[in-house]
């Protein structure tokens, strides 16, 4: 870990890695920002070492410095789900990228940081169409809408389908993936009025969730995607058509203005809606609920490699993340502070 003798010796070594440590999780979260010697460890023969330039940030990044992602390790421990950079070294066995190619990869925790070393599978070369910091912002939207609508909902070009975090990082990705497989009709969601422009921009039916609720004839969807969860669990589930499949992939609805607020009447009620759904409803409803977590899939290479060869065919090339806001790295805190107000629109980066 990190302590000051540790800092100053790694400021006089050439390379140095910098380090950012969750130490405490809570609505005031403890962070340590450190520099590392840049001890060039042996590499495995199937490891790449990767100069870091950007990290990508995402909306779990915020879950968990409140300490609401169940699946993060015990701290202190690096977040961080993406980068982009540089190979600077390479294991043996490899024989398909160059020291100096850029490359883009994911990451289960640990990208906060200047220099990674990962294992090949997880790391892809920057697809041309791409810059440095698209790079940095494409890895998890794009597997979660990959997995989401091809893997486990197989989204047909006749559905209609409503994202309801639409102005998200996912969101912006998802669309360009559905677009790609020719659906037409795509409902996205905000809770602004501010960013409802933003999505018809793009071409979709845009409304916030207030008016959603409010149409006196409110579409059903066949296909739904929900990051919020909670109560909006329940009222999703009702607009899906028979034979209609909802995935759930978060619960952002449980953060507001971006804190926890575990005494409040809200988070009990959400937290209560979190409960399963009844098999016999869903059998009578003609309906599909299903779960989705994209950091489990790294225990799983050969379906997030299937997601990624997608990124190499013809289609590929219409995967460009919109980059919203770059943060120096050691800016961290008011960089996810920005997303989990709700402010962003598409991905937040981290320069180093
Ligand atoms: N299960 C998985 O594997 C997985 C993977 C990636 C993402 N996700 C989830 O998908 C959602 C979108 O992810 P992202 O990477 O696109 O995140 P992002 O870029 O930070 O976008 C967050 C999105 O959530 C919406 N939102 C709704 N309630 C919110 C709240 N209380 N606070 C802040 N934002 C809120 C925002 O929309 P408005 O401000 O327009 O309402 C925005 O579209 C998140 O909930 C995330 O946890 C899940």
């Amino acid at each position: 870990m990190c302590n000051t003798l540790n800092f100053y010796v790694g400021m006089i070594y050439m390379t140095k890695i910098r380090q950012i440590y969750l130490k405490k999780a809570g609505n005031k979260p403890v962070w340590d920002h450190c520099i590392q010697n840049g001890r060039a460890n042996a590499l495995k023969h199937d490891e790449v070492r990767i100069k870091v330039h950007y990290s990508g940030l995402n909306f779990a990044d915020v879950m968990m410095k409140l300490g609401l992602y169940p699946d993060a390790p015990s701290t202190p421990y690096i977040p961080g789900y993406e980068v982009s950079g540089v190979v600077t070294e390479i294991g043996a066995g490899i024989e398909d990228l160059g020291i100096g190619q850029k490359i883009c990869a994911g990451l289960a925790f640990g990208g906060y940081q200047s220099e990674v070393v990962l294992p090949r599978w997880q790391v892809v070369a920057l697809p041309s169409h791409l810059s440095m910091k698209e790079g940095a912002g494409l890895i998890v939207s794009f597997i979660t809408a990959y997995a989401s609508f091809h893997q486990m909902a197989r989204v047909k070009p006749s559905d209609r389908v409503f994202i309801d975090c639409a102005t998200g990082a996912l969101g912006h990705l998802s669309l360009a993936l559905l677009k790609s497989h020719g659906v037409e009709k795509i409902y996205g969601a905000t809770r602004s009025p501010e960013k409802l422009k933003f999505l018809r921009d793009q071409g979709i039916a845009a409304f916030t969730h207030q008016q959603l609720r409010e149409m006196k004839n409110p579409p059903l969807f066949d296909l739904i995607l929900n990051s919020r969860g909670g109560q909006s669990l329940r009222e999703d589930y009702q607009r899906l058509s028979p034979m209609g499949r909802m995935v759930c992939i978060g619960a952002s609805s449980f953060i507001a203005q971006g804190r926890k607020k575990i005494f409040s009447w809200n988070f009990l009620k959400n937290l209560w809606a979190m409960r399963g759904f009844s098999p016999v409803s869903l059998m009578n409803d003609n309906r599909a609920v299903m779960g989705l977590n994209a950091l489990r899939l790294f225990d799983a290479p050969e379906l997030l490699q299937e997601s990624l060869k997608f990124l190499e065919q013809d289609q590929g090339v219409n995967m460009i993340p919109h980059i919203d806001k770059v943060f120096a790295a050691d800016e961290l805190e008011l960089a996810l502070d920005y997303l989990g107000q709700g402010h962003s629109r598409g991905k937040v980066l981290l320069k180093w």
